[in-house]
């Protein structure tokens, strides 16, 4: 998608399910987000100070939840940023494609969640940002 902006991608609240003994949220495909999960990975143990992403995706979507912790995520059109704190793990970022992402400023202890709508592909990924700003126009 190389038209989309930073204002199609949004936090997405997500149902908590609250308990005396723990609560549970619960992602279902098209329920809760807008594409079939084909692959979910975390990240965790980010050493302080350290940045991740730094790329976009052509044809990927994805849902990025502070499962533990925070971090930011900083969107990218090429045109417009915008920077979002997630810090609940009922929350959810849903990132489009054709957008550059960067995740800084990780809590200790901190795992990020991501829900994908495909399995893992090198050549979805564009990882020059010049290259991105060229593929966008
Ligand atoms: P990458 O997506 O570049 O990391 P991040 O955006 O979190 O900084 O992934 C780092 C490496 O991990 C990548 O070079 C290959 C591997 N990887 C997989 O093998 N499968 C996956 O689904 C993902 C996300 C990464």
């Amino acid at each position: 998608m190389k038209s989309s902006t930073v204002y199609d991608c949004s936090v997405i609240e997500l149902r908590k399910h609250s308990h005396i003994k723990g609560n549970i949220t619960v992602v279902e495909n098209n329920v809760s987000v807008p594409f079939d999960t084909k692959r979910v990975y975390y990240l965790y143990d980010v050493p302080g100070g350290e940045s991740r992403g730094g790329h976009a995706h052509k044809g990927l979507y994805q849902l990025i939840v502070a499962a533990s912790g925070s971090f930011t995520v900083t969107l990218d059109d090429g045109k417009v940023k915008r920077t979002f704190l997630l810090n609940r793990p009922y929350q959810g970022l849903m990132v489009v494609p054709g957008i550059w992402r960067t995740l800084d400023d990780f809590s200790s202890g901190s795992v990020c969640l991501v829900l994908a709508s495909e399995v893992y592909s090198e050549d979805d990924y564009i990882r020059d940002y010049q290259s991105f700003t060229k593929w966008k126009k």
